[in-house]
Formats: structure tokens, C-alpha cells, sequence
């Protein structure tokens, strides 16, 4: 059989309040219609169409996937309607599977379930039981318990109300019988929509059968209408990352404390403390600490390294035994050799600093190539723009730079020399020399300040 997968995202989504679409909003970090492509893609169908409408091409150009059909559903009349769109392209023995955009958590397990009762010529419902059904369609059941139809609440009687087993949204059928049913789909309710729903009870009339499954938790087929369930379900797919990581060996200070927007490798005995944010594709070696509220984008670090609290890393490649921050950003192309480090209120970018070296307070290095073992003195700048191009910076191996000093690119600095505090280096300095710029300390004795001269006048 080949399955062809429909994901409707042409809704509104009115109640976020928020002018990007709904199915772009993020959910760690992707859009909440990636992690439905994403799922869709597990099953390797031959097809996947996306029914899109509101916010227009904003969507299809946020999600940028090639292998995605895009059917532009101009006026959203409906469910029903809105696969009706993507017919044109699908074969009569394709199977169908239809998924919501904005049911992010969806599994592909559960939905391979449903698509080989489809694959059997059957009509698959995906249905679960909430305590509070509010606002979802109904599962009617006869008295044996099969499925006769689903009944939307603005179309329910006070006693179909009270049923708990609801519509998820999620169905797959046969292509030829789904074609059929929607094309004597009509608009006669409360609502005036096509609603896909009503194929369940055009296939009971049929004599197709008709199998509801129950979701394995509800979580997964819950949708996103408000920003108060885009929290919840942020929580959950967090807290299942946490639990995936710490079953593999990762210590968290809090699970609930803990948020990764991509992907992260972790070694053995990886300790990471609360708040700390990872983002893209992120690796920590074995032993690695980081600390409080840290972000850490893109980056690499080697084992046993500490990333102290607030630091922001990102597109950087930490060594072996390093230490970062407190309050250290490390930004792109910055690569620390092993035991280098890095401390409070530094910035490095487009840097590399060699083996042991240290710049540990309140300096700039960018645009630099530093060697092993040397040291940078507390607020040294490399001055690497000139208001025009960015310049490079060449610091040697065993170097001294004094504090508060200057370097203005392009210029380098020789293995071992030393470069007094408070200088301004605009020329190269040869290796093993002594650089100072200081204007000479002048002393005048016995100085009177101006605001104290009357104190001691007559
Ligand atoms: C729908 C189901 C309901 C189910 C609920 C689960 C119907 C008639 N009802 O109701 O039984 O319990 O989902 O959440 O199907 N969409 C389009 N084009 C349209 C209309 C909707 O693409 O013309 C998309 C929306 O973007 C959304 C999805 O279809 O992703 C569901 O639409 P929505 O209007 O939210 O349906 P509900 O009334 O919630
Ligand atoms: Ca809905």
C-alpha cells in the first residue's frame, strides 16, 4: 500500500492572539508544524500534502521542505473541504492519513496502528477519553459498541454532550471510498462546514468498517488553540526530552527546569543545573558541569570542562578541562584549546585561543589566533574594526599582555614577550621584547584639589 499523508494547517487560530500563524508558532523551538512533518516523515510516505491558507506563503516559506506538496485551500469552508483540496493529487488505491497541524506530539507508532486498518480497506479513527470533552467531536457508539458516527458539540444533544470519548481529528481511509464520502459531504449544520467528520457516518452506511482506537495518552492528540496549551505542551515534550537524557546518564539539578530546542549528545556523568537552555546541535563530553542559566547554541564541549552560571556559548568549540565564566560569551568561531580559560564579563567572537591560556576578566578578544599558555590581562581589547573591515590579532605562545591594554589589528605579538599594562600596541611586537606605551607617571607633591582650597584658606 502507499500512504499519503494530509496535514491540515489552513485554520486561523484566532485565539493565540498573535499575527504569526498558528502552525508556525514554536514548540521547542520548531514550528509546531515541523514536529507534525516530522512524525508524517517517520512513515516514509509517498507523499506528504500540507493544506495551507491562513498567513498565506508565510508558510510554506518558514518551512522550507522540498519534499512537501503545498495545496492552498483559498477559503477554509471546513474540514472536510480542506482535504477535499489535496484529492486531486492522490491516487484512488493510495491510503489516505489525515493529521493536524497543530497536534504537534502525535507519534509515529500510534499512526502506523491506524494505517494498517486503513491498508485493510477500513475507516481508522484516532479517538480519546477526556475527562472534560468540551469543544471536541463526539464518538456515537451503538449498543454493541460499534462506531455509528461523530457529532460535533455545536451539533450535539444534551445527552451525546455527555459522551467522553472524543474526536482527535486524526483518520486514515481508503483514497477511492475517502473521495466518495466527501463528495456527498454537504454544509447542513450548525456551523455551515464541510466537516471530514461526517465520513464516519457515510462509511457506517456503506457497511465499511469502521475501527476507533484510543490514543495511548492524551497528550499526544492534544491541539494547540491558546497560548495556555502551547505552555503545557512545551512542558511535556521537555519533560519527555529530560527523561530520555537522564535515562541515558545526563544529571539534571530539576527536569522541570531544563529546556532543549535541538538536539544534544551527552557523555558520562554530565551534570547540567537549572535553567539552562541548549539550542540547535549541542555536545558535552564526558564530566562536563554547566551551570545556572546558561545558553548554549551550536556548540561543542570537551570533557571534563565547566561552563560556570550565565554564560552564552554559541557556534563555539570548547577544549578538554576548560573553564567558562561566570558571565563569559563565547560567539561564533570561537575555539578554546584544552584547559583554556575563559572568564567573567569576556566576550570572545571568530577566535581561537590555544591551550592553557587565560583571559579571565572583562576583555574582547575577536578576530584573534592566540598560542598556548599565555595570558590576558584583566579589560584587554583587541581593536579589530577600524570602521571600515575587521582585522586579525596574533598573539604567540607564552605571552604576557598586561591589564587595560590595546591592541589594534592587524598586528601580532611574538612567542614570550611582554606587554606592559596600559598600552596601546599599534605595532608588532617581536618575540621576547617588552612592549609598554604608558605616558611617564608624573608626582606633584603636597597637590591641593580645587574644592578643598577653602577649607584650609583663612
Ligand atoms: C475538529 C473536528 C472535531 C475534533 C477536533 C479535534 C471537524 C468538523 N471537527 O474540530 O471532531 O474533535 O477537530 O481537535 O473536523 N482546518 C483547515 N481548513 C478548514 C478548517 C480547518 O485546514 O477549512 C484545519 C485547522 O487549521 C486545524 C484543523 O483543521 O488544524 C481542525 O480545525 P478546527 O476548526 O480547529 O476544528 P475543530 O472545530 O476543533
Ligand atoms: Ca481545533
Amino acid at each position: 500500500m502507499t500512504t499519503r499523508i494530509v496535514i491540515l494547517a489552513a485554520g486561523q487560530g484566532t485565539r493565540m492572539r498573535s499575527d504569526l500563524p498558528k502552525v508556525l508558532q514554536p514548540l521547542a523551538g520548531r514550528p509546531l508544524l515541523a514536529h507534525v512533518l516530522g512524525a508524517a516523515r517517520e512513515l516514509e510516505p509517498v507523499g506528504l500534502h500540507v493544506v495551507y491558507g491562513h498567513g498565506g506563503e508565510q508558510v510554506p516559506e518558514a518551512l522550507a521542505a522540498d519534499d512537501v506538496d503545498w495545496v492552498l485551500q483559498a477559503e477554509q469552508l471546513g474540514t472536510g473541504h480542506a482535504v477535499a483540496q489535496a484529492l486531486p493529487g492522490i491516487a484512488d488505491s493510495d491510503t489516505v492519513l489525515v493529521l493536524y497541524g497543530d497536534v504537534p506530539l502525535i507519534s509515529a507508532t500510534t499512526l502506523a496502528g491506524l494505517l494498517s486498518t486503513a491498508d485493510g480497506g477500513g475507516l481508522a479513527l484516532l479517538t480519546v477519553q477526556l475527562d472534560d470533552p468540551t469543544g471536541y467531536g463526539r464518538i456515537v457508539r451503538d449498543g454493541d459498541g460499534h462506531v455509528l458516527r461523530i457529532v460535533e458539540e455545536k451539533d450535539a444533544s444534551d445527552a451525546e454532550r455527555l459522551l467522553t470519548e472524543v474526536n482527535t481529528g486524526i483518520l486514515a481511509a481508503p483514497a477511492a471510498q475517502l473521495r466518495g464520502w466527501l463528495e456527498r459531504v454537504d454544509r447542513d449544520n450548525s456551523q455551515g462546514e464541510y466537516y471530514l467528520t461526517d465520513v464516519v457516518g457515510l462509511a457506517v452506511a456503506d457497511g465499511v468498517p469502521v475501527d476507533a482506537r484510543l490514543a495511548a495518552s492524551a497528550e499526544e492528540v492534544l491541539g494547540v488553540n491558546t497560548k495556555a496549551q502551547l505552555a503545557t505542551l512545551e512542558r511535556h515534550f521537555q519533560r519527555q526530552q529530560a527523561e530520555r537524557l537522564m535515562s541515558e546518564g545526563l544529571t539534571l539539578a530539576d527536569p522541570a527546569r531544563f529546556d532543549l530546542r535541538g538536539q544534544l549528545q551527552t557523555g558520562r556523568d554530565v551534570f547540567v543545573d537549572v535553567g539552562a537552555v541548549f539550542e540547535g546541535a549541542v555536545s558535552l563530553g564526558d564530566g562536563v558541569r554547566v551551570g545556572a542559566y546558561c545558553v548554549l547554541r551550536d556548540t561543542q564541549v570537551g570533557a571534563g570542562s565547566r561552563i560556570e552560571s550565565h554564560s552564552v556559548l554559541e557556534d563555539a568549540v570548547v577544549g578538554t578541562n576548560c573553564s567558562i565564566g561566570p558571565f563569559a560569551r563565547l560567539r561564533p568561531q570561537t575555539v578554546l584549546g584544552s584547559g583554556a580559560k575563559v572568564g567573567n564579563f569576556v566576550e570572545t567572537k571568530k577566535a581561537r585561543i590555544g591551550d592553557g591560556s587565560k583571559v579571565n576578566h572583562l576583555s574582547y578578544v575577536g578576530d584573534s589566533e592566540i598560542g598556548k599558555g599565555t595570558n590576558i590581562g584583566a579589560g584587554t581589547i583587541t581593536c579589530n574594526y577600524d570602521g571600515h573591515a575587521k582585522h586579525l590579532t596574533r598573539i604567540g605562545d607564552d605571552v604576557f599582555i598586561g591589564s587595560d591594554t590595546q591592541l589594534v589589528a592587524p598586528v601580532s605579538v611574538g612567542d614570550g614577550a611582554t606587554v606592559g599594562a596600559g598600552t596601546t600596541v599599534t605595532r608588532d611586537v617581536p618575540a621576547a621584547s617588552l612592549a609598554v606605551s604608558r605616558a611617564p607617571q608624573k608626582i606633584v607633591a603636597d597637590w591641593q584639589r580645587p574644592g578643598r582650597r577653602d577649607t584650609k584658606g583663612d
